[in-house]
């Protein structure tokens, strides 16, 4: 039996009283896909010897893509043949062509099928290309298929923020099959980058059912980020529930959930440990104890009392701390001196409780901006108090976001460029690109030079607004994400090198950075990796020894209260004139095609979060103030 005990000794697992399914979470999820990939290859092996077939159940998506990378590699290096494998793919839209980029068909092909020696006749993948009265018939054959095969070995599931495992959407039923699926608005929502706008995701989809997947002898499901902790948390530790079809897992006996630190975020052992379990207290936990029980109590630190401790799983805190009194003094205390309006120091000031230095007055200061408007997006406010304070801050764009420009916009600016110039050959060429481009057409060269030229010069007029010399805005293009298509190519030395380069000619005393984490996959996370090998690189280097690393949540997410580290006050005006430069980059306005889950626009959600922040410090007792931006230090 290929067993659950493996990932107990190789990830963190305990299992407490409010989970109901199996789980491992691993420090990242490069590590949990190598074991995953591990016991899938433990299984073919195991099956070779014995002269059977191999049935597994494999997903598509962004979650399984590096345990096929690693099954790939272990084909290669350690000659892991495929030869007795037999695959059924969970899911394809329909309708679907196999020879379309976003089929699942091609994802299946180009992420694993294309590299492993597996018979052609052995591979099924739900065809997106039978006739609309045939889907029915073709539904009950690939059941019969899997039948006839043995029943799936294995499923390897993937799960969307709708709690959906294939396309199994909210209501599907527990003994359902495959069948043909309406998608539901969020899954469209997930798929709208891949398929450059929500209006080219197609509506159906045909599924494997839940009753499908219930008969796999062994299912191993993947989440990563914190996009998926709360879904993942619904999943282990609520009631079974059609609302939530992945629930229905806890009725299967062999299951396990893989997850990364992000996705397990909202499991009540993680979240809230002090409620399942006696506590190691650190001064983290502590503070994240603290402000979980003013925010849920809506008292602020200096009221809470012994009994609100004791009877919130804190007992032993208490304990160790004395009295509530002086521990809710400690705590007020370290918030609060999170809160500078001077993010650059505040010269001639006793700096002991402030989050930054006063020495030098002056600093020289990189703020790393993914896309070309994150800086004013993330951080607009402390951009332009650092710059008032007489700092020399430079922004560097580290990607060009050229993918990120329509169609219709860069025609526009084309067009202008044409009259302006009397039939320019260059404008003329782009217009006659764009006539001639289809759906997931690859913009030509030239398409992507004026795309890319629009958000230099929509940043240009943002920085000048804030008050910073031309000769102070850098960017960089970081050659990974020039292909073209949202798929981005991986990080090399050429990108480190460029990173490496701007720190190495501005010696900085500040850098500020990207830290989302949310997106495993996404362009902040590559250029925050881009950040930290540069940073190793450098690190021997005398002019870094003075350097400090702040890090912002990029435009989804915020740090939690007890992260924070640095917290810079924004007036009602600065607020405002934060707005004014988001509007700089028009290209981003009204419907962008890379939206996200949430529909509002990027001054919206930027103004909305810094807000909440300040709520949130004014209910644990802090001054009231109109907005906050946020950093974590990051220590390299
Ligand atoms: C894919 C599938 C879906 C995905 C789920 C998560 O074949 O059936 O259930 O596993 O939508 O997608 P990612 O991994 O992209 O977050």
């Amino acid at each position: 039996m290929y067993k659950k005990l493996e990932y107990k000794e190789a990830g963190k697992f305990e299992e407490t009283r409010f989970e109901k399914i199996h789980n491992v979470v691993f420090d990242n999820s490069n590590i949990a896909s190598i074991a995953v990939a591990q016991e899938i290859a433990n299984l073919i092996r195991t099956k070779q010897a014995d002269y059977k077939k191999c049935v597994l159940g494999l997903a598509t998506g962004s979650s399984p893509i590096k345990v096929y990378e690693e099954l790939v590699r272990m084909h290669e290096e350690e000659g892991l043949s495929f030869k007795n494998v037999v695959t059924f793919n969970l899911d394809e839209y329909y309708p679907m062509t196999k020879e379309n980029t976003q089929s699942y068909w091609y994802f299946m092909h180009e992420h694993l099928f294309n590299h492993v020696d597996i018979l052609p006749e052995n591979i099924n993948v739900p065809s997106g290309e039978v006739k609309a009265d045939e889907v029915h018939q073709f539904c009950i054959d690939y059941e019969l298929k899997i039948k006839e095969a043995g029943g799936l070995d294995f499923q390897l599931l993937g799960i969307g923020r709708t709690g959906h495992i294939g396309f199994n959407e909210p209501g599907s039923h527990y003994n359902s099959g495959t069948r043909n699926i309406t998608l539901d608005h969020i899954t469209r929502i997930d798929a709208a980058t891949a398929f450059l706008g929500i209006d080219h995701v197609p509506r159906v989809a045909i599924t494997m059912g839940i009753g499908t997947i219930r008969k796999a002898k062994r299912i191993v499901l993947l989440a990563w980020g914190v996009n998926k902790a709360s879904v993942v948390q619904e999943t282990i530790e609520g009631e079974t529930t059609a609302d939530v079809p992945a629930t229905y897992l806890q009725r299967h006996e062999n299951v396990t959930f893989v997850l990364d630190e992000g996705a397990s975020n909202d499991l009540t052992r993680v979240k809230t440990p002090w409620l399942v379990k006696n506590c190691i207290w650190t001064d983290d936990l502590m503070a994240k104890a603290v402000v979980w029980l003013s925010i849920k109590l809506e008292k602020s630190v200096l009221k809470l009392t012994d009994k609100d401790y004791n009877y919130h799983g804190m007992s032993s805190l208490l304990v160790e701390q004395g009295s509530a009194y002086q521990m809710n003094i400690n705590m007020f205390n370290r918030v609060q001196h999170t809160i500078t309006g001077w993010p650059g120091g505040k010269p001639n000031a006793d700096d002991s409780n402030r989050p930054e230095r006063n020495t030098p007055a002056k600093k020289r200061v990189i703020i790393f901006s993914p896309h070309p408007d994150d800086d004013v997006i993330s951080m607009g406010g402390t951009f332009d108090r650092l710059v008032e304070q007489g700092h020399e801050v430079h922004v560097a764009y580290q990607t060009s976001g050229n993918i990120a420009v329509s169609d219709e916009e860069a025609l526009k600016f084309a067009e202008v460029s044409l009259e302006l110039n009397g039939g320019a050959s260059n404008a003329a060429k782009i217009i006659k690109d764009l006539g001639k481009k289809k759906d997931y057409d690859v913009d030509s060269d030239g398409v992507r030079g004026l795309k890319g030229l629009i958000r230099r010069k929509e940043s240009v007029a943002a920085t000048r607004y804030v008050g910073i010399p031309d000769e102070q805005v850098h960017f960089l293009d970081l050659p990974f994400y020039e292909t073209g298509t949202v798929k981005k190519d991986k990080l090399s030395d050429k990108d480190v090198q460029i990173m490496c380069d701007i720190i190495a000619e501005i010696k900085p005393h500040q850098i500020y950075g990207a830290g989302d984490l949310a997106d495993p996959h996404g362009t902040h996370k590559v250029c925050l990796d881009a950040l930290f090998m540069a940073l190793a690189e450098l690190k021997k280097e005398s002019y870094m020894d003075d350097c400090w690393v702040w890090l912002y949540r990029g435009a989804w997410h915020e740090w939690d209260i007890h992260d924070i580290e640095m917290a810079v006050p924004m007036s009602p005006d600065q607020v405002l004139k934060k707005k004014q430069a988001i509007f700089f980059h028009q290209s981003q306005k009204d419907g962008v095609m890379f939206q996200g889950d949430d529909s509002r626009e990027f001054w919206m959600r930027a103004e909305e979060r810094n807000k909440e922040t300040a709520r949130k410090y004014h209910s644990l007792g802090m001054a009231d103030y109109a907005a906050f931006e946020a950093f974590k230090r990051h220590h390299y």
